[in-house]
């Protein structure tokens, strides 16, 4: 196939046009949004449906009529008490269920692999933080968070207010997240779970239980990565007392728009209403074609798909495998060098690609067709590359390594507001850093603000960037400079 498409693109000036350009062309969506491009939900054109908060149509910050109305469904079919509509993605919804859970300067237990979200809110309300760091997987994926850890915790860290824990990753990793909360419940504080990744499992048992069923107090969900709904579009359950409502209100109303988007909130209205009414129907074929790729994937010499059964429950509690991780496995390549060659070669665009593998996110809006692709290009690149064993595996970046855990020196808010020094990267040894520095995807920290600078820690770092990783977050990214707390 021929790559003009690149030269086009780069000519377009228009975003508009740019987008149009490509979504006429042949590559292939394994990435979110969820809804894939199709309009397969009849909807109508956004211009004829975008409005204010005028007469009739109710407003989001103070619903009583059609807002509150659509909420209140929203918790009905997701199974919660109460739910709110969230037009500034998962994002607005785990800094204010953070932000409403604790006090300012509250102690907060979170899994290391959260989302940026969850620093920015320790930020914000000035917490300690207190990190669990998941097991390592096998496959080197980062796995679930045991609950042996959160108890060793819980009991080292009394004054732990809530629990945070990702669930699933972005690598569709789920934790035991029933005896997690029976563990927070024990000392009377909520477990907030982000399941940005896993809105889809309310509607199918081939998906891992979701997090509302297992006990988790408060569940923060996007719409748009896996369901058929716009991008920004996320919903926030609450389904105990342990967290004030009133203090989730005014922190949504604190994080979201004033001007909520109508276009937003009738997509999701659109696309709650579908999986009640047509979901589970697209999620049997959808998982029935998930079944059917992975069995023929068993057949690749050299790549490796990811599934459950490689690692014990203890390390990856239950996976949701409409997340395809595809490993370089013997292949010789890395895992940018194979996210390129699916991209160039056989315009597969995969959602991101880490030190050794890639992630084909799936949804029920995906087409035989794209399976069908995805495996052919598979079958191809493993027929051309392969590596002798003792080739590869230097090369390659395990979570493991990738993800150390820097010792703290002080909060992230107390590192932040500090007197600044600007240093080269190589000479931060031994220095507080007041940034994050991330791998982007996924978006979880190397190291945050009020942790110390290791030796170990700029190794990892520069092997990042000589894979071709996206490590970003320095404000002086291009001279690899890092702000560091002045001595
Ligand atoms: C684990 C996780 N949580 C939360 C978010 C934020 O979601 P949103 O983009 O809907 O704000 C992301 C974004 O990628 C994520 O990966």
């Amino acid at each position: 196939m021929s790559n003009n498409i690149f030269y086009t693109f780069q000519k377009s000036a228009y975003l508009d046009q740019k987008l149009q350009t490509y979504a006429e062309n042949d590559y292939y969506p394994f990435h979110m949004p969820g809804h894939k491009r199709t309009d397969k939900l009849d909807f109508p054109n956004p211009y004829s449906i975008d409005i204010t908060e005028i007469d009739g149509f109710d407003n989001l910050h103070h619903a009583e009529g059609i807002l509150k109305e659509a909420q209140m469904r929203a918790a009905d079919i997701f199974g919660a008490k109460a739910t709110f509509y969230l037009i500034n993605g998962s994002t607005s919804g785990i800094l204010s269920a953070i932000s409403a859970a604790l006090p300012p300067k509250g102690t907060l237990l979170m899994s290391r692999n959260s989302h940026k979200s969850a620093y920015h809110a320790a930020y914000l309300r000035e917490l300690e933080t207190i990190y669990l760091l998941p097991a390592a997987a096998e496959f080197g994926i980062s796995g679930s968070i045991p609950p042996a850890y959160v108890a060793q915790a819980l009991n080292d860290f009394p004054q732990a207010g809530a629990v945070f824990i990702t669930s699933p990753t972005y690598d569709g990793v789920v934790s035991d997240i029933q005896s997690i909360a029976d563990l927070a419940h024990a000392r009377g504080i909520p477990l907030i779970v982000d399941e940005a990744h896993g809105a889809h499992f309310a509607f199918s048992r081939q998906f891992p239980s979701p997090a509302l069923k297992c006990g988790a107090d408060i569940v923060i969900q996007s719409l748009h990565k896996t369901l058929p709904c716009l991008t920004q579009t996320a919903l926030l359950h609450v389904n105990s007392n342990l967290t004030d409502i009133s203090l989730i209100k005014r922190f949504l109303d604190i994080y979201q728009t004033s001007s909520p988007s109508y276009l937003l909130m009738a997509s999701m209205e659109r696309c709650i209403r579908f999986m009640k009414e047509e979901g589970a129907g697209y999620l049997a074929d959808f998982t029935n074609m998930l079944q059917k790729f992975y069995q023929k994937t068993e057949r690749l010499q050299h790549l490796k798909v990811f599934q459950k059964s490689f690692c014990p429950p203890e390390v990856c509690f239950d996976h949701d495998f409409s997340k395809i991780l595809i490993s370089v496995g013997t292949t010789g390549l890395t895992g940018k060098e194979l996210y390129d060659i699916l991209l160039q070669t056989y315009h597969l665009q995969m959602e991101m690609s880490s030190g050794h593998y890639v992630i084909a996110l799936t949804s029920m809006m995906d087409s035989k067709t794209g399976f069908q692709r995805l495996f052919s290009a598979l079958d191809d690149i493993d027929h051309k590359y392969h590596a002798s064993e003792s080739d590869h595996p230097k090369k390659l970046l395990t979570a493991e390594m990738i993800y150390q855990m820097p010792k703290p020196s002080m909060s992230i808010s107390a590192a932040i507001n500090q007197t600044s020094e600007l240093l080269p990267l190589k000479a931060s040894t031994g220095h507080t850093s007041q940034e994050y520095i991330y791998l982007y995807p996924p978006g979880i920290p190397l190291v945050a603000p009020g942790e110390i600078m290791t030796g170990k820690l700029l190794g990892t770092i520069s092997q990042c960037q000589k894979q071709g990783l996206s490590v970003v977050g320095l404000s002086d990214m291009e001279n690899n400079r890092i702000k560091v707390v002045k001595l």
